[in-house]
């Protein structure tokens, strides 16, 4: 009897699954369940792993101005060592001439042999070079004696002269200078030398070097293949500055806003926190000089099309480490300045802070509707300055949305009390992060399917499946990006709770990394996206205007036959867009019901996949995982999709 029971069990389980057939999806294309947000799919941006100075700002000298706490690092001075006697030919002192500001400090050589003195500049990891392509060289100097010119050369990885130009000096004051280098050769490693003609002293202060190819051609500009790769995922927002880096590991060394705008040489430098977060990837020399702030990242956003979203300190250094809180009482200059930064992007010109931006070259807003309030800081001190910060923000500006935190775990102590004190408050976007293995993406598909309908949204704001498998770009592999795939589904079909959301971290310098897993990948010359950023692009360019209902007998279908399915309309092309993920090593027949729309009898369907988990892009082959399209002919009576094994697939089809 028991045994008879036990096969009737077996056989409901078996009927229940699609092991006896194939699952059949009914897509509802009539009606819209919700609006998409357009701020769906965007970005994280922080400067961790050389992902601002040395990668995104396009700066190619390190330490340009001399002021980091080892002021002459980056700078090498050949055979002039403590015991070297050449340092009679020449040498460098760093002067401290004003401690207001942001700059502080000033190389002075003093040049006594010219033939046998030269500077070097070794640039963030090497500089990357192209053979062809034009660099903008300025410098601020004085001289005094005999000294007639600078001479700037760029070496290649093998001290081959690659680029020069001789400057001729011709001031005791200080003037800024410029000229351009040609690169007559492609460098991935190069080097900057620096030569005087004559005897006598030369005062040096902000040696920059940068490709004259920049985004959009800018001075003060952007790496243009890394910006390229930001604008094909179409985001719908740009989160900056972090991440951890807004909140500093001290109050002291939080990021301030104000200290990144105006003119580049008077931004205060700042340590990295990254710096020496980890001791396995110890990174001495990062620091922030904010040639990239606050102005450029409101710019950055712009131009993709993306809302700016300030994530601001919420007087709570990072809780990993010090977790220095401001008192109460001392808060004020902190609301302050989330309030002035309302006004820098959209005050009117004539305010103090609007005039700024207005004499920095954009007289129109920025048209801020976003604000974070700390990254993701936790517990009843966090709510209680939360609050403050609301009250002080809604008072004047009910327009901006505002993010709060959930802390740094999608689970827990902190996240339970967070999202009730939050939820009481009505919150208005709750920000999750979530670093967790492929399996627990998988698994989670339908986190979203049991929130409340009617509380606050969610900002998925960094998340990342972490393999674990290897260290580095390997992390990136095809298991990881196809299981955020499985989960994407689920926080699309929930597009009326989830209106934001974005992996992390963004990018990663391949000779200068702190964390992995990574969106993108880059060294000096070179950059891909890897499998995720295809992930990520795939539902970015597919996110639709509207949410409609896919359903397998009657319920989403979250991980069933490890299949994962979403679907969405979008109004202004005129298409039903179906998303299938099969994180399954087998081939799989779905048969596809379209109620409530006249569709075309074909459709086009693009497919991310690779029959190896550990399937990573790199360098050598960026494009091992990129969609493949193909068309589709959809059966009047019967529509047959067939989905291969470990696969990402998107189903484009027009409403007739
Ligand atoms: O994305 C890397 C880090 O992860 C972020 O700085 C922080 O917010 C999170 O802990």
């Amino acid at each position: 009897m028991k045994d008879l029971w036990n096969l009737k069990i077996v056989i409901l389980v078996l009927m229940g699954s699609s092991a006896f057939g194939q699952i059949e999806l009914t897509i509802d294309g009539s009606k819209s369940k919700v609006k998409i947000q357009p701020t769906m799919y965007g970005i994280f941006f922080e400067d961790i792993n050389f992902a601002a100075d040395g990668g995104l700002y396009a700066e190619l000298v390190k330490n340009r101005s001399f002021e980091f706490p080892e002021p002459k690092m980056g700078w090498i001075q050949p055979n002039t060592s403590m015991h070297s006697l050449n340092r009679d030919s020449g040498i460098l002192r760093v002067i401290r001439f004003s401690d207001a500001g942001g700059n502080h400090n000033f190389a002075r050589i003093s040049i006594h042999n010219a033939d046998n003195y030269f500077l070097i500049n070794e640039g963030y990891r090497g500089m990357g070079l192209k053979k062809g392509d034009s660099y903008r060289l300025s410098f601020q100097a004085g001289k005094r004696g005999s000294i007639s010119g600078v001479k700037f050369q760029l070496l290649n990885d093998n001290d081959k002269v690659i680029a020069e130009s001789l400057v001729a000096l011709g001031s005791s004051e200080w003037q800024t200078y410029k000229t351009k280098l040609m690169a007559n050769e492609t460098a991935e490693n190069a080097r900057l030398r620096i030569s005087f003609k004559g005897t006598g002293e030369v005062d040096l202060d902000m040696v920059s070097l940068f490709p004259e190819d920049t985004w959009r051609g800018r001075e003060n500009g952007l790496r243009k293949d890394l910006v390229e790769l930001l604008d094909s995922l179409d985001p719908g927002f740009l989160r900056f500055p972090g991440g951890c880096v807004a909140e500093g590991r001290t109050l002291e060394k939080r990021y301030q806003w104000k200290k990144t705008i105006g003119p580049v040489e008077e931004r205060e430098i700042l340590v990295n926190r990254w710096n020496t977060e980890f001791m396995h990837k110890f990174t001495p020399d990062y620091f922030q000089s904010f040639g990239l702030g606050y102005y450029e990242y409101f710019q950055l956003a712009e131009d993709l099309g993306a809302e700016p979203l300030p994530i601001i300190s919420v007087g709570i250094a990072c809780q990993f480490n010090t977790g220095e809180m401001v008192p109460m009482e001392e808060l004020e200059p902190y609301v302050q300045d989330a309030m002035d930064l309302i006004e820098f992007a959209n005050g009117p010109v004539y305010s103090k802070w609007g005039k700024i931006r207005k004499n920095m070259g954009h007289p129109q807003p920025f048209n801020l509707k976003f604000m974070g309030i700390g990254n993701e800081q936790w517990g009843p001190e966090y709510i209680e300055r939360f609050d403050e910060f609301e009250k002080v923000i809604k008072k004047k500006h009910p327009e901006i949305t505002i993010v709060s935190s959930s802390g740094p775990y999608p689970d827990g102590e902190h996240f339970d009390f967070a999202w009730k004190e939050l939820k009481e408050r009505n919150a208005e976007l709750i920000d999750e992060h979530y670093y967790q293995s492929p399996q627990w993406f998988k698994e989670n598909a339908d986190r979203y399917d049991r929130y409340d309908r009617n509380g606050p949204k969610v900002f998925a704001g960094e998340y990342a499946a972490h393999p674990k498998a290897d260290d580095g770009p390997r992390e990136n592999n095809w298991e990881a990006a196809l299981a955020e795939a499985a989960f994407m589904t689920g926080m699309e079909r929930n597009a009326d709770v989830v209106h934001m959301t974005a992996y992390a971290p963004l990018m990663a310098h391949i000779d200068a990394w702190q964390w992995a897993p990574d969106l993108i990948w880059f060294n000096n010359l070179e950059s891909y996206g890897t499998a995720n950023y295809q992930v990520q692009k795939l539902f970015s360019t597919t996110r639709g205007t509207d949410l409609v209902s896919v359903s397998n007998n009657g319920k989403p279908l979250t991980g069933q036959d490890q299949l994962y399915a979403s679907a969405v309309k979008d109004i202004e092309t005129g298409e039903i867009i179906v998303k299938l993920v099969n994180t399954s090593d087998t081939p799989k027949t779905v048969k596809l019901n379209f109620s409530g729309t006249k569709l075309a009898s074909e459709g086009i369907v693009r497919t991310l996949q690779n029959d190896n988990l550990k399937a990573i892009n790199s360098f050598d082959n960026p494009e091992n995982i990129v969609p493949v399209e193909k068309q589709i002919n959809l059966n009047e009576d019967e529509k047959i999709i067939e989905i291969t094994p470990y696969s990402v697939n998107t189903l484009t089809v027009k409403i007739k």
